[in-house]
This record gives C-alpha cells, sequence and structure tokens, in this order.
C-alpha cells in the first residue's frame, strides 16, 4: 500500500450527515488509516465546489484514490466518478462509501440505543468502519482497459410464427438485413391453426373480429415480399458460435453459415395433449387446437353441425406439474362455442370451468351473448375434476351442488401452452436461461445491470409465457427495438468487472465452464496435455460464479477480488465492540439486499447499529471462504442477503449461493459451530422493510446468542 496516496473527502451533506454524526471526529480517525495522505470535510461535495476541492487535491497532493463519505452510490456516482477522470484519475480508482442512507439516517439520535440512537456515538463509530472498509476496497483495486467491438448490422429471428414475424418485419422496416429461420415448410406457425383472432379490430363487434387466415396471409406477404428479409423454412440452426457483436450461425436445410449482430429467440410453444388424461384419443376427445382445425377448413369454418360438445377448462393446467394459467384458452373456448351454436343453434354447448379470465371490456358482452345463445356454465372445484366415460362427462356443479351427466359428441380440452420440447437445447445453445416451466424468463431490464455490454440475444412471444396475438406482437416489437438500438450502436464497450484466469494456476478441470450462466468461458489447448480456461471479457458479466467455483483460484476478478473482501471484512471488525454489541458482517447483493438497504436509508428506517454491510455484485460471489474469514476473525454473525428465486440478475446466481450456504451450514454444524449464526434470506429490492425486518431478526438471534466461540477472545 506504500504507493497509495488516498484522498478521503467527508460530505456533510449540509446538516443531512453532519447533524447526527460527528463529521470532525470521522475525519480524526480517518486521516490515521494506511494509505491516507489528505482527510477533509466538505459541506457539498457533489456541489461544483465540492467537486473542484475534489479535483484540486488530485492535483496539487498526487492523489492516486479518491474516497468520498457521503450518500448512497447510486445516486451520485457517475458524477464523481466523471469529475476525478476528468482531473486524470481514472473512475475505477475513486470508491463512493454511504454514510448517510447507511449509516446517519438509519441510526439518528431518536432511534432507540440499539439501532444506533442516544447521541450518535455508535453511529459515528459505524461510520468510521465503513470508511476503513471503503478504504481497504479501493487501496487494493486495480484499473482495467475497457473492451470494445464491433457490432455486425445484420439480425437473426429464430421462428417464424407471428413473433418472429413481427420482430423480423420492424428490424427490416427499420433498414436492417434479416434472416428469418423457420423449420416448418410454412410461416406462421400455431396461427395456421385459428380461425378468430382476439380482440376484434378497436371499437368493433363481433360481425368485425378478424378472420385469422386473412391476417395471416397479409402478415406472410409482407415478410416474404420484404427485400431485406431473408425467410429460410423447413431449417433450424444447428450452432452459434462467435461473441457480442458478431454471431456466426450454422443453420441446417439450406447449409447456409453467416454471421450477425443480434439473435431474435421466438421459437414460440405448443399445445400441451394430455395423453393420459381425460380420456384424450384426439378423435372424440381433443384439444382446443384440435377442436380448432376441426371447425376450420382453409380459413373458413365448416360449419359442420356437431350436436353435443362439452369443454373442459384448465385441463392438465394450474396443477402441480404445471401450476401456470396460459390465459388464452377460457376466450378460444367462449369463441369456440358460439361458433358451435351460430353453425348448429339446437347443439348442446357446456364449458366446464374452475374460474374464467376473460379481460377486457368486449369480453363480457361475449359472455353475455354465449348464455342467451344458450351455452352453458357448470364450475367445478380443483377436488372433484369432470370425469370422461365412453358416453358423457360427469361432473358435480361447485355453485348448485348439482350432478350433471353430460352426452357428447366431442370433449374438448382446454389444455396448456408448454415450452417447445427442443428449449432446453436451444437456452443451452444461446446460453440463455430457463425458468421452473421450461420457458424462457423475461430480462428484467428495471434492475438490471448498467455496466455491461448487451449480448445482443433476446426473446419474445410465447417463447417467455403463454402469450395472445396482441401481447405476442407487442413484445416482438419491443423486443426489435431493443435489437435495433443494439445493432445501431456500431460499436459496444463492456464496463462489466469481469474476471480474469491467471493461466500459471489453471489445472483445466473445466468448473468454471459449467458454472458460467452466459457461456462466457471455454477451454482451449495450450502446451502439455491440460486444456486451459479462457474468458470471454465480452460475454463476461461479472456475476463472480466461476472466480468462487474455481478450486485453485486460478479465476479472479480485479476489481471486486478475494483480497479486496478480506480487507474490508478485516476493517468492519478492527473496531472496538462497545457494550458487548455483537459484530455481524452482512454480504448483500447490490440488487437485492442492497438496494433495499439504500431504500431503508432513504425512508428513514431504522435498523442495528452493529450491521456492516459488505456489497458484491451477486450472490454468485459469496464465497464460503469469505464466510469463513469473516466468523474466525471476530464476527458473531454472518448474514447473506441475495435476490429472491427467479430474479438473479445473473439468472441463477442464487442457486449457486443457496448451496453453497447449505453446506457451509452443514460442515459448521459437524465441527459444533451453531449454524444458526450464518443465514441466506432473498431479499426483495424494493421493500426496505423486507430488510430491515430480516436484519433485525438475525441480530436479535445473534444477540441472544452471545459473542461466537470462535472469536477466540
Ligand atoms: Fe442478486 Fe444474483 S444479482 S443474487
Amino acid at each position: 500500500m506504500s504507493d497509495v496516496r488516498l484522498g478521503v473527502f467527508i460530505c456533510d451533506c449540509g446538516d443531512r450527515i453532519a447533524s447526527i454524526l460527528d463529521v470532525d471526529a470521522l475525519a480524526r480517525e480517518v486521516r490515521d488509516l494506511s494509505g491516507v495522505a489528505v482527510a477533509r470535510r466538505l459541506r457539498y461535495s457533489c456541489s461544483p465546489d465540492g467537486l473542484a476541492a475534489i479535483q484540486s487535491a488530485i492535483a496539487e497532493e498526487g492523489l492516486n484514490r479518491v474516497l468520498v463519505a457521503g450518500c448512497t452510490p447510486r445516486t451520485l456516482q457517475p458524477r464523481f466518478r466523471a469529475a476525478c477522470e476528468e482531473a486524470g484519475l481514472d473512475g475505477d480508482l475513486f470508491e463512493l462509501v454511504d454514510i448517510r442512507e447507511g449509516c446517519a439516517w438509519v441510526h439518528p439520535p431518536s432511534a432507540p440505543p440499539s439501532q444506533g440512537g442516544n447521541g450518535g456515538g455508535a453511529a459515528t463509530a459505524k461510520a468510521v468502519d465503513l470508511i476503513r472498509m471503503g478504504v481497504a476496497r479501493v487501496a487494493l483495486r486495480q484499473t482495467r482497459e475497457p473492451v470494445s467491438t464491433e457490432v455486425v448490422p445484420a439480425a437473426l429471428v429464430i421462428g417464424g410464427g407471428l413473433a418472429g414475424m413481427t420482430a423480423a418485419l420492424t428490424l427490416a422496416n427499420a433498414g436492417l438485413p434479416v434472416k428469418l429461420v423457420e423449420r416448418e415448410a410454412t410461416l406462421g406457425g400455431m396461427l395456421r391453426d385459428v380461425y378468430t383472432l382476439y380482440p376484434p379490430l378497436p371499437g368493433g363487434g363481433r360481425g368485425e373480429w378478424r378472420n385469422a387466415a386473412e391476417f395471416l396471409a397479409e402478415k406472410v406477404e409482407a415478410v416474404t415480399r420484404h427485400p431485406r428479409i431473408e425467410v429460410l423454412l423447413e431449417s433450424q440452426v444447428t450452432g452459434i458460435a462467435g461473441t457480442v457483436g458478431r454471431y456466426t450461425v450454422g443453420v441446417s436445410g439450406c447449409g447456409q453459415q453467416f454471421d450477425v449482430g443480434a439473435i431474435i429467440v421466438a421459437t414460440g410453444a405448443r399445445v400441451l395433449q394430455p395423453w393420459g388424461q381425460f380420456r384424450y384419443d384426439r378423435k372424440r376427445v381433443i384439444t382446443q387446437l384440435e377442436f380448432e382445425r376441426e371447425l376450420t377448413d382453409q380459413g373458413r369454418r365448416t360449419n359442420r353441425p356437431i350436436t353435443n360438445v362439452v369443454m373442459i377448462l384448465c385441463a392438465g393446467q394450474r396443477n402441480e406439474a404445471i401450476p401456470y394459467c396460459s390465459g388464452v384458452c377460457c376466450m378460444g373456448a367462449l369463441t369456440q362455442a358460439l361458433e358451435v351454436k351460430a353453425a348448429n343453434p339446437q347443439a348442446n354447448v357446456t364449458i366446464l370451468f374452475r374460474d374464467l379470465y376473460l379481460p377486457g371490456e368486449d369480453i363480457y358482452e361475449e359472455l353475455l351473448e354465449a348464455q342467451r345463445a344458450g351455452v352453458e356454465f357448470i364450475r367445478y372445484a380443483p377436488s372433484s375434476p369432470p370425469q370422461v366415460t365412453d358416453e358423457a362427462v360427469e361432473v358435480h356443479d361447485e355453485l348448485t351442488g348439482m350432478d350433471h351427466h353430460l352426452p357428447y359428441d366431442r370433449v374438448v380440452l382446454a389444455t396448456p401452452l408448454v415450452p417447445q420440447p427442443d428449449a432446453s437445447v436451444v437456452a443451452h445453445m444461446l446460453a440463455i436461461a430457463q425458468d421452473e416451466n421450461g420457458f424462457f424468463p423475461e430480462v428484467r431490464y428495471r434492475l438490471r445491470p448498467q455496466n455491461y455490454v448487451e449480448r445482443g440475444i433476446y426473446v419474445c412471444g410465447a417463447a417467455h409465457y403463454p402469450a395472445g396475438r396482441m401481447e405476442t406482437e407487442f413484445q416482438a416489437i419491443s423486443t426489435a427495438f431493443n435489437a435495433l438500438r443494439h445493432l445501431q450502436a456500431g460499436q459496444v464497450t463492456s464496463q462489466a468487472p469481469v474476471a480474469v484466469v491467471d493461466e500459471k494456476r489453471c489445472t483445466g478441470c473445466g468448473n468454471c465452464v459449467e458454472s458460467c450462466p452466459f457461456g462466457a468461458i471455454s477451454m482451449h489447448k495450450r502446451e502439455g496435455v491440460l486444456d486451459l480456461s479462457q474468458i470471454d471479457p465480452l460475454l463476461c458479466k461479472g456475476c463472480g460464479n466461476c472466480v468462487v467455483t474455481c478450486p485453485v483460484k486460478a479465476i479472479s476478478q480485479p476489481l471486486d477480488s478475494d483480497a479486496q473482501v478480506l480487507a474490508q471484512i478485516d476493517a468492519a471488525l478492527a473496531g472496538a465492540s462497545p457494550d458487548g454489541r455483537p459484530r455481524i458482517v452482512v454480504f448483500g447483493c447490490e440488487w437485492s439486499s442492497h438496494a433495499a438497504a439504500e431504500l431503508a436509508g432513504a425512508n428513514k428506517l431504522s435498523y442495528p447499529v452493529e450491521v456492516r454491510l459488505i456489497r458484491v455484485g451477486c450472490s454468485a460471489r459469496f464465497d464460503p471462504i469469505h464466510v469463513l474469514w469473516a466468523l474466525f476473525s471476530g464476527a458473531d454473525g454472518v448474514f447473506l442477503g441475495a435476490c429472491p428465486p427467479g430474479d438473479c440478475h445473473y439468472t441463477n446466481g442464487n442457486r449457486y449461493a443457496q448451496e453453497r450456504i447449505n453446506l457451509l451450514r452443514g460442515m459448521l454444524a459437524e465441527s459444533g459451530f451453531d449454524p444458526r449464526r450464518l443465514r441466506l434470506e432473498w431479499i426483495t429490492p424494493d421493500d426496505p422493510h423486507d430488510f430491515v425486518g430480516k436484519i433485525t431478526d438475525f441480530t436479535n438471534l445473534v444477540r441472544a446468542l452471545g459473542p461466537s466461540p470462535a472469536r477466540g477472545e
């Protein structure tokens, strides 16, 4: 640390910090920390005067690191970084430590003593620890070169259904060349089997409902005639290589290979065929889509009179195996019931339902029309589903208490939309996540890390989850716009805290390849018998999972190294522990518990003053070694806050974290250490009460357990 010249600037934030914390005492304490060349108070560090003072100090004092102790990094970090860069200091060598939302505002004098109240002594002591932790972090930080690449201005769309065609048209109309790959011999996907489109044209009644065949024909013509769209039918994507900006795509069928800068996955979904349920036989007991085909011939209703139709909604869905609602089948049933009645008013049509999901104002009219036409509605309970026999459907009406015997010509099952059979192949090929039902979950742009480049891989339509026509089109257009922005940028630059491999240490075990959710790691031949792990800096998003996975610690994150984390732990535990207060080290994922803690501060919600929070990018970075280091360095409890399942910004880092922490808790228990001192919690980022409640509960438990036996005092 001898070459470190760190300037620490402690912000009064007007009186918002200075009225709660003893800022002079802070400056005195900080001045003596190793590497600190300058420690000053600033009235408003983020004001033009404050920034100018920091810039002058960089020049006059020869500072090579800067730390501001002020407000939350989420708001003003970019402003400080820019000022430092203007003064010639690499932005990575700037650190913002939150002593406002993270300390002063959650431990005001008015708070109970356990939460840092009564004069602010404990709060100021905590602020010293937070600054000490920040000093430890920034002093060990290394700079990095941003990685840039050109983007090939062309797109691939996989899937020629409604979503794929809409996305392709949107991109092509914006001037981009598009290859549209469809495995079938014709375009259209599931829409080919649909007769009527819901909802109708704006303001239209039933008479104005669109004929699906006409709609589809217009769409297919627009796609096939478009000069910038090349349609590859009876073709499948067999391989994707390359990296961000330039993916090389291999396609079977047409035997083509080409480069693109963006890929849109619009592979859709399929209707579940419920073999073994409800006597499904594809003859008399059929799915809704099969009934649609029966009612339609070359885009026209056949008017074939059918006398007895029983429709069973929620067939094979909303159960343990398939818990979701497809959201489109109730409307389909209503439409088909009306069609049957129109062809044969004497027909007996009965809809057996659990709940009716009919969104939209016009639909209520449709429901009334169906009732007027004589369609019967019977509600069944999930615990007593309809029984299909050879002649009839037996059902108990939950509302009237009556049993019904319903003879049928057709039983129509509203079965769910499920992922395509090869969804996992696509997921593997493109390194995209699948949710618990096998669909490709939506990226949550709202809280997505901003410091890495877009991969240029997008999903839209029913490949995400069951979606109707309107939603599918909307998704396809907005996804195409995202792809467009990426393609038109021309060049992308990654700012991610990427991982790097130390070739001398790598043993070629390949664990890291499996651990990377983004397909950024591959093994490459090197001299000798072992392969070497290699990380693509453009595909790496910096979750840190490979760093934790590597058994020989050959992988590191220079911006968030193990040395930095361990130094922060030491700094967190270096202060005195007055009044026998426990020491609680919290590792907080930036996108969950850290965000929630910031919100708690903004809302001035107090929590125990013992908490020392270390921010990590993702819970995948929770390394058992860090936890053990904390526990055996004097922490009485270690709390880990991660994104809830399905919400990890790096796909599934929280799943890895859970496995590791469960394993560690088991090992601690076996060695006689109370595993309750280690806790992993899912924290909702926009619910500060969630964080406050869980961290308070944990601290109270650790208080009750008393000092950790590992303290060695
Ligand atoms: Fe929060 Fe992965 S980003 S757990």
